[in-house]
């Protein structure tokens, strides 16, 4: 291959490289930030103080609980890519198996220990036990739980979103509380529906 070629081919392959990390976050603004229409644009607009929840005087929940502070919860983030999650976990409690369809998820934990895992698309488990001060990134789009198996302790984790607006597709609930056929579901699961209407109804 001629020197020549072989620049333009790597200029090629650079560029799209570029390419692929650009594509990694929401798509670019062409201003500075983004507010919805009749809103004060000052220095509240970019502060969220919902994760004060978090902290006393106020009760912990007593079941696992996901604050988030995305798009829907906080405006300012609309266009910049970023948002957070705090997940607090009571002893013994978990956070069913989900997907977050746009962004990997950054999960520093704080305190506690927590066993995590996900599933990559050649169904390869990945499971860790985390403790406190421990960081672990769930890849974009798969499966992936946390658990707090310790029954004494809760776990309190922070969890960072390349994206403004993640979603959650919670496998248990769209699954088994949505309308999806039962013959569907028992079908798919190599049950019967009686069996699938039992789930369903533990959901609901
Ligand atoms: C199931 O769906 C109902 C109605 O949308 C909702 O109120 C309930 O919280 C859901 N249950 C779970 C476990 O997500």
């Amino acid at each position: 291959m001629s020197s020549t070629i072989s620049k333009v081919l790597i200029v090629i392959i650079s560029a799209f490289a570029i390419m692929q990390i650009t594509l990694a976050g929401d798509p670019d603004i062409l201003t500075d930030f983004i507010a919805p229409i009749g809103t004060t644009v000052d220095s509240t607009f970019f502060t969220f103080t919902g994760f004060r929840a978090l902290l006393p005087p106020n009760t912990p929940p007593s079941t696992f609980k996901a604050f988030k502070a995305s798009k829907a919860e906080f405006p300012a983030l609309d266009g910049q890519s970023v948002s957070y999650a705090a997940l607090v976990y009571p002893p013994g409690t978990i956070n069913p198996p989900h997907t977050h369809p746009r962004s990997a998820e950054l999960l520093f934990l704080a305190t506690g220990s927590l066993k995590v895992g996900f599933v990559d698309t050649t169904n390869k488990l990945f499971t860790q036990t985390l403790q406190a001060g421990d960081i672990f990134v769930f890849p974009k789009g798969l499966v992936h739980f946390q658990l707090n198996a310790d029954t004494q302790k809760p776990a309190f984790a922070f969890s960072a979103f390349g994206s403004a607006n993640a979603g959650t597709v919670s496998l248990p609930s769209t699954l088994f509380n949505t309308s999806i056929d039962d013959n569907v579901l028992a079908l798919a699961f190599k049950t019967d529906v009686a069996t699938v209407q039992t789930l369903k109804k533990g959901l609901a």
